[in-house]
């Protein structure tokens, strides 16, 4: 591997210019000769806008990498070093109903977790399988960098079913890394932390500053603002981090302090405000306004907006890791094979692991704290059930995987969101179909 091929299939999300600037700003170490955007039909004028908003940014950095989009998924990728899915099957539109269905049985209504990320799994898993599909066929070396929700259970599906090496990945882990670094005010180059769990539900149980383990410090400054522009914070979760004594992931908040999330999410669909994938799509729209603008050749602000901050960082330093067999630690969901002493083998799990050339080979953590425990096992449960329930298309192992979601809570309330689902998804749910 000389030169880097670079497919990202989902070329047409708005985040795309975010991920090319982290590929012109590593260029020296990471050569990438060829860059092809991979979308559907559905999506070709935002795919377009983006190849051509890129080709400025690329050659105002005087850079020579070839770009281009197609849909053509296995043609483009033949030969690829590096692919990266950052798909979302059925669009912000789809996204929309799995956020509304959930509501209207007063269950919280997110993209990844509780009922809208199941649903989700269900649309995303069979095409993930289709490309893992095509990548055996015509680059079955390359490395699948996955950031498409839910990214845990997307990766346990991809470990069990597929051959392709694979790692997942999400911009959380890098997030509360800047966020304790900021918290310590130190460079964050001069911490590192050791995160535990499961993709958005995770923990940092040891921040390291000089050899000394000083998460307690970390969790003595209360912060206002939340990591990411997706989750607004609850004031009182700095107060319940202490108690656990774990940095935690804001998407804890779900779990921890339903009854107020829940609450939220109602009060905004009361103000006419919508769910995020309603606000997102406003966001979008601007977004996509300005990359068509000719004279832009530098991500613009207006980016920030979205949720997915820093995931070039994340992206770009794991291929970089793995090209130049660098052997650092990353935040990464691979295999548990071990690391978490409560989880089975053959989970997904999101840990601190070297990478290198080989992959990621994650550390050995032993037991999960007792308080958070429970919820984690609970957690996969769910997880498993989904992955089965997206292979098989099976009702019932779906029903069964809806029932053990720790936000559901009710049998009847998860069979009426399971039919509803099923019935506004059934496009792109043929298996549920057969
Ligand atoms: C967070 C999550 C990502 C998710 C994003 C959504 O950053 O970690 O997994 O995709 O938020 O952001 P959005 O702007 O689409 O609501």
């Amino acid at each position: 591997m000389n030169t880097i091929k670079l497919v990202v299939i989902g070329g047409g999300s708005s985040y795309t210019p975010e991920l090319v600037e982290g590929v012109i700003n590593n260029y020296n170490t990471l050569p990438v000769r060829e860059l092809i955007f991979v979308d559907v039909p559905m999506g070709e004028e935002k795919v377009r806008i983006n190849t051509q908003f890129i080709k400025r940014m690329i050659h105002k950095a005087q850079l020579n990498i070839e770009v281009s989009y197609t849909f053509d998924r296995k043609n483009a990728l033949k030969d690829a070093d590096f692919v990266m899915t950052q798909l979302r099957v059925g669009g912000l539109k789809a996204r929309s109903k799995d956020e509304h269905i959930p509501l209207k049985y007063n269950v919280i209504g997110q993209e990844t977790t509780g009922p809208g990320g199941f649903a989700k799994a269900l649309r995303t898993i069979p095409v993930m399988m289709d490309i893992c599909k095509d990548m055996e066929e015509v680059c079955p070396d390359a490395w699948l960098i996955n950031f498409t929700n839910p990214s845990g259970i997307v990766t346990e599906a991809l470990n069990k079913y597929t051959k392709i090496k694979n790692i997942g990945l999400c911009n959380v882990p890098i997030g509360m890394h800047y966020d304790i670094a900021e918290r310590l005010e130190v460079d964050p180059k001069e911490i590192s932390c050791n995160v535990i769990g499961l993709n958005h539900l995770s923990f940092v149980n040891k921040v390291y500053y000089k050899g000394d383990n000083v998460i307690s410090k970390a969790l003595e400054v209360k912060k206002k603002d939340g990591i990411v522009q997706n989750i607004s914070k609850i004031d009182v979760s700095d107060f319940i981090a202490q108690k656990l004594g774990l940095v935690l992931s804001p998407y804890l908040q779900y779990f921890f302090f339903e009854k107020e999330m829940l609450e939220k999410e109602l009060q905004e669909l009361k103000d006419d405000k919508g769910t995020r994938a309603d606000q997102v799509q406003e966001v979008e729209h601007k977004l996509f306004e300005l990359y068509e603008d000719e004279s832009l050749d530098h991500k613009p602000e207006e980016l920030s907006k979205r949720g997915g901050a820093r995931y070039s960082e994340a992206a770009i330093n794991l291929i970089n890791s793995i090209y130049n067999n660098v052997g650092d630690i990353q935040v990464v969901n691979v295999m548990n094979n071990g690391s978490i002493a409560d989880l089975p083998d053959d989970a997904s799990v999101e840990v601190n692991c070297v990478i290198n050339k080989q992959g990621a080979t994650p550390v050995t953590n032993g037991h999960l704290p007792l308080a958070v425990k429970g919820l984690v096992q609970h957690v996969k449960a769910y997880e498993q059930l989904t992955v089965e329930a997206a292979i098989t298309g099976d009702y019932d192992t779906a029903l069964l995987a809806l029932i053990s979601n720790p936000l559901v809570h009710d049998a009847e309330a998860a069979k009426n969101i399971l039919d509803d689902l099923l019935e506004a998804h059934k496009e792109y749910l043929p298996q549920f179909n057969k």
